[in-house]
């Protein structure tokens, strides 16, 4: 499975650049099922989801051909079956993305109920309604789904929760369903605005992506077309955490600080140093005062960036509350910080207290998803002594080499 091992206590120089968005390449994977003409996409992060999401669409008999670094070419003239293959969808929740491309496409599709995180239950029902409203019909055996639609047609539709990739699935369907669509309490994150206006430039008819109503308009086919990434803002959120713990300074560029409001609040309140550029943000270590959150959906503050700034609570002074609302399981991992000296009182499932200034110190960790893995690097970066983090497959999920990055401006880590 790999291992890093990180010794810790070091500050940090130096520039780091951000990759394409794993959230935002995902979907564009998936989106090129909608043409049987070619999708050129770049800027595509070289991590193990994107490669378990090739190989996906390689069984369903899509070509993807890696054309250079960060530069796919997607072309699903011949697609031979709508069974996604069920071993990489359990390791890759973000295959729930597929369903809607090979249900309008084909006329049916079936999955198993998708794996990834062990960040909560991770229910599918807003997909399975959404598609019902639209006149699929859905039959479940042996844990997998099956959904059928000679031809879906347009319809109003309530998302019972706000789900990213609910609202980029539903968006995709009614792209080519029949007649109009109207989406309401749609997720507003840049992923969701960004396929849409990829789509539109294939021919698609979608507008009000990035607010909670979405219209759009069904269109007989959709074209090839190409797109490049956004910038990862978890990745970057992530680096400037840590920025703000150990930064001698660290500069995070290609990333777009529009997408990192809520975020930078939470950090110039707690005093972090930054200086905020067109395409990057440099932030250097300062006294850290302790700052309250509460992840929301997008553009509040980000529940996949909550695990790296508990890390940062537990170097600032004072004490702050932690309210994760999205996921009843994502605070699970605090368990080995606290091993590794935080202070954690856990209240409920969804809150936990975080007292600051703690030296913490290195131990053997393991990652259990990908977010919390990232969280546990810092920790490591920041405490005395070594720390060894197993199942770097999860952190391989998400962030590209990650170690070479951090070695470049000082961090003592290698992969062994
Ligand atoms: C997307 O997941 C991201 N993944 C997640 O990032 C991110 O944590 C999440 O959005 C929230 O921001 C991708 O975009 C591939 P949801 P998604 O559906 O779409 C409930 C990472 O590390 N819900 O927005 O799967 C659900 O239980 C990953 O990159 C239902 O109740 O998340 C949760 O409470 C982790 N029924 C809330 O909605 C449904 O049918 C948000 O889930 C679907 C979701």
């Amino acid at each position: 499975m790999g291992k890093f091992v990180i010794n810790g206590g070091k500050k940090l120089k130096g520039a780091v650049e951000v990759r394409g968005a794993k959230n935002d390449a995902l979907v564009i994977f998936a989106s090129a099922l909608l043409t049987s003409e070619t999708v050129h996409i770049s800027r595509v992060p070289e991590i193990e989801d994107i490669k378990r999401m090739s190989e996906i669409l390689d069984k369903l008999g899509v070509g993807v051909d890696r054309s250079g670094y960060g530069k796919y070419k997607i072309t699903a003239d011949k697609i031979k079956t709508t069974a996604i293959d069920k071993e990489i969808a359990k390791r890759l929740r973000a295959s729930i993305v597929l369903t809607a491309p090979l249900l309008v496409r084909m006329g049916r599709v079936d999955f198993p109920h998708p794996g990834g995180c062990v960040i909560g239950e991770r229910p599918i029902d807003v997909f399975l309604d959404g598609y019902k409203a639209l006149g699929a019909s859905i039959d479940y055996k042996d844990g997998a789904y099956s959904v059928r639609a000679k031809k879906l047609h347009g319809n109003k539709f309530v998302f019972g929760s706000v789900s990213v990739t609910g609202t980029e699935s539903m968006m995709m369907a009614a792209a080519l369903a029949q007649g109009d669509t109207i989406l309401k309490n749609c997720a507003c994150e840049p992923e969701v605005e960004s396929l849409a206006e990829f789509l539109n430039s294939c021919g698609a008819k979608i507008s009000g992506a990035g607010t909670p109503k979405i219209t759009i308009k069904g269109v007989r086919k959709l074209s090839g077309g190409k797109h490049t990434t956004i910038p990862d803002r978890i990745e970057a959120g992530s680096f400037l955490i840590l920025g703000s713990i150990l930064g001698d300074p660290i500069k995070v560029k290609k990333c777009n600080p529009e997408h990192l409001d809520s975020l930078l609040n939470v950090l110039q309140k707690s005093g972090a140093n930054i200086k905020i550029g067109k395409n990057s943000v440099e932030v250097s270590s300062s006294k850290l005062k302790s700052v309250g959150i509460k992840t929301k959906e997008y553009p509040g503050f980000p529940t996949d960036l909550q695990a790296p700034l508990c890390v940062l609570l537990t170097q600032a002074e004072g004490q702050a509350l932690v309210h994760e609302t999205i996921y009843e399981g994502r605070l699970n991992w605090t368990d080995e910080l606290k091993r590794m000296g935080a202070d954690v009182l856990t209240l409920d499932p969804h809150r936990i207290e975080i007292r600051g200034s703690k030296k913490l110190r290195g131990r053997e960790i393991e990652s259990p998803d990908i977010r919390a893995g990232m969280a546990y690097m810092i920790a490591a970066l920041c405490a005395e002594g070594q720390s060894t983090i197993d199942n770097v497959y999860q952190i391989d999920r998400g962030y590209e080499k990650i170690e070479e990055r951090l070695q470049k401006i000082g961090a003592d880590i290698r992969r062994i």
